[in-house]
């Protein structure tokens, strides 16, 4: 055993505990433990059975993942767990907090699992670009069935204590993992001979049995083929787990699991889970810490106004949502009431819930119905003296309050100055549809305090979202990107490719949706009145919305759209109507790759991230990747943007970028000095230097 892995006797049952905080993790020393403690109570003539638990917060929740990429350690995760199965004594394992991957892969080896109320078991690798490695596709059919394993795996949601208790991956539900969970151990003992799950063939006999079975499972299940590589492959290990002996079966996940362990996607998703935990960890100065606002107000009851005082009440915060007109408030808590009512209608949510989040939503047609807030979020149009007459009343209102604006573009530091205490405004900028966008840029305005902008990052947290520090500049990091590759969408447009050459190359590279879809999804005359109010003109955009092809709305755009469809469909008089400008500003048309589209769109993105990390707008180049991935679609199996152009080695970056600016004229493309000076020392921009956070 090691200090990580103890081992104590109540009476006959022997209690095996492991203990590496924080999660539990199954490194190399834990691995040994086990193996040890249980090959220790194999000759034990006093042990009837064996408990195996967690200290800490929770059940171990996997693989070490900072051991993957390294050379691997013995014991192996599949030998201990192997060693578990063929225990002579019945194993159970007792559950609690969060039993995922490699952890919910032991607890399938044992013969029987307890869980206490609120454990929650699932096996997320298929978010880590990775399919269980030791077991899990062979034995959770075994237990649950494959309707469920396909689900569990392919998904990699989890499932509760009471799910899995009905579904029969857990025995009983217990009180705790000590007393009950011995005194079930106890009882089991008396029962004979454990029964090993790889045995256990009943729940998989019939998909065994029938292709047409595992072929309808496969239909449901498996996901459009979208350029990641572990959901084949998880389709693949769990049809071995139905048409194959099981050490076969087993061999067959783990060759897969290697592969896609040592293979570029994963790696890029492990860069991903790092960076976004990384984005969250702030340097506070010594006795700083985040405030908990027991009170939350939202100014605006708009699509944003209505979409954060979800993201409030989903979370338990009491909210109030107030609008100066008593129609648009109404809409508001209609959008909201309809929101939890369709989660009710998909079984996602109780009445009694949404009864209970109804009951945390208040409303109000006056600024000082916020009296009481602890936090503010303005989520009011965009302008700035509506924005700063807001901020200066809400100064007077709610005296101690943490003041944030959810502004897409304007400058904080200006709103800051409509109040006596600019130290207490921060920005939080929530994506559309709030309650579903992981992502928000909290925004440090020049004179935020660190408490202020601990308690913004810990709040966002609390939402259940991925906050990434940023500085203010227009469109901060996300749309400041973004804006680059609509111009170069124009670009491209005019200079030969068409809407569809475009979308299909950006869903080639892994992007969900194109960006002349996504434009036509949101509303080209959005994007259209901002260059009027600029008095900038964009010449295929321009002539799209004034020929009245506003988008999806108009059932034309950048596409074509039938009656009541969404899907985007090629139309020759945008053509025409794109070859007309290009003749009528004497841009010589030409073909483009798929490949020189997405150089074109994505590389000059990439260099902007150059300059926002050298102006310290962004503070890592990882930050930069976590908010396009969780903010802009693109695809988490390539890491992000910074991420991948490192993966694309910088030299080679610049030299593009060197062409693309020649060929272009457009000066802005000249490769950025950051990404020069990263790319002659032959570094990445991972290795970038961190500009110094002064505390204000
Ligand atoms: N390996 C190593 N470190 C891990 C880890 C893991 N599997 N899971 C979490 N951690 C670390 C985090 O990096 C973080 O470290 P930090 O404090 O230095 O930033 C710390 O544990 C706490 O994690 P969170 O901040 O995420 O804590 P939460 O309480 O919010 O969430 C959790 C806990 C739900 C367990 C979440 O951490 C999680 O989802 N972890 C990943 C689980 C997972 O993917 N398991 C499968 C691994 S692959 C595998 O098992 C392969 C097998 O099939 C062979």
């Amino acid at each position: 055993m090691t200090d990580l892995v103890g081992c104590r006797r109540d009476r006959d049952v022997a209690v095996i505990t492991i203990d590496n905080p924080p999660v539990n993790a199954l490194k190399a020393e834990v691995r040994a433990g086990l193996m040890a403690a249980i090959a220790a109570v194999q000759d034990d003539p006093d042990v009837a059975a064996v408990v195996i638990r967690c200290a800490g917060r929770t059940f171990v929740a996997g693989a070490d993942i900072s051991e993957f990429g390294k050379p691997p350690l013995a014991p192996l995760l599949p030998d201990v767990i192997r060693a578990v199965e063929e225990s002579r004594k019945p194993v159970v394992a007792a559950l609690h907090g969060t039993a995922l991957g490699g952890g919910l892969e032991i607890a399938l080896a044992c013969h029987h699992r307890v869980a206490v109320p609120g454990t929650r078991m699932g096996l997320p690798e298929i978010r880590l670009g990775l399919i269980p490695g030791s077991g899990g596709t062979q034995r959770l059919p075994r237990l649950v069935g494959p309707d469920r394993a396909f689900a569990m795996v392919l998904t990699g949601d989890p499932i509760d204590a009471e799910t899995a208790l009905a579904e029969g991956l857990v025995d009983a539900i217990v009180a705790d993992t000590e007393a009950a969970a011995v005194a079930f151990a106890r009882t089991v003992a008396a029962h004979g001979a454990p029964v090993r799950t790889r045995d256990r063939t009943e729940k998989i006999a019939e998909a065994a049995a029938k292709p047409e079975t595992r072929e309808a499972l496969v239909a449901r299940h498996a996901p459009k083929a979208d350029g990641r590589e572990a959901p084949p492959a998880a389709v693949a290990a769990l049809c071995a787990a139905l048409t194959l002996p099981f050490d076969e079966g087993l061999a067959r996940e783990r060759a897969l699991f290697v592969s896609l362990r040592d293979g570029d996607q994963s790696a890029a998703y492990r860069h991903l889970f790092a960076a976004e935990r990384e984005a969250a960890r702030l340097d506070l100065p010594a006795g700083v810490a985040a405030r908990k606002p027991a009170r939350a107000a939202v100014i605006g009851a708009g699509t944003m106004g209505a979409g954060i005082a979800t993201c409030f009440a989903n979370a338990g915060i009491p909210v109030t949502m107030v609008d100066v007109s008593p129609e648009s408030l109404a809409r508001g808590s209609e959008t909201i009431r309809k929101t939890w009512a369709g989660a009710v209608a998909r079984g996602k949510m109780t009445q009694a819930e949404m009864d209970r989040r109804l009951g945390l939503l208040a409303t109000g047609t006056a600024l000082a119905d916020v009296a009481g807030s602890e936090v503010v979020v303005e989520a009011a149009i965009e302008e700035m003296t509506v924005k700063r007459d807001i901020f200066a009343t809400l100064d007077t209102i709610v005296p101690d309050a943490v003041l944030a604006t959810n502004t897409s573009y304007l400058d904080i530091d200006d709103i800051a100055q409509a109040t006596t205490r600019p130290r207490q405004v921060v920005g939080l900028h929530f994506f559309s549809p709030a309650p579903v966008m992981k992502l928000v840029e909290v925004v440090r305005a020049r004179e935020t305090s660190p408490e202020v902008l601990a308690t913004a990052v810990s709040l966002a947290r609390t939402l259940g979202k991925t906050p990434v520090v940023v500085g203010v500049c227009h469109g901060f990091v996300g749309n400041r990107m973004l804006r680059v590759r609509s111009t170069e969408v124009e670009r491209l447009l005019l200079a030969g490719a068409l809407p569809q050459d475009i979308d299909g190359a950006l869903t080639g590279f892994g992007f969900a949706m194109g960006p002349c879809a996504v434009g036509d999804l949101s509303g080209l005359d959005i994007a259209w009145r901002m260059r009027k109010a600029q008095g900038a003109r964009a010449e295929i955009a321009d002539r799209l919305c004034e020929a009245g092809r506003l988008g999806q709305k108009t059932g034309r755009g950048y596409f074509r759209y039938e009656p009541g469809s969404r899907t985007p469909l090629p139309d020759p008089e945008v053509e025409a109507l794109i070859v007309a400008t290009s003749q009528a500003l004497g841009v010589a048309r030409r073909r483009f790759s798929a490949d020189e589209i997405v150089e074109r769109l994505l590389l000059p993105m990439v260099n902007e991230g150059a300059r926002i990390l050298s102006e310290g707008i962004a503070q890592r180049a990882a930050d930069i990747d976590v908010i396009w991935v969780n903010g802009y679609g693109f695809p988490a199996y390539r890491g992000g943007p910074m991420y991948w152009a490192d993966r694309l080695g910088l030299a080679h970056v610049r030299d593009r970028l060197t062409a693309i600016a020649a060929e272009t004229g457009e000066p802005s493309h000249a490769p950025a000095p950051l990404l020069v000076d990263l790319a002659r020392a032959g570094a990445g921009f991972a290795d970038a230097p961190r500009p110094g956070v002064t505390a204000n």
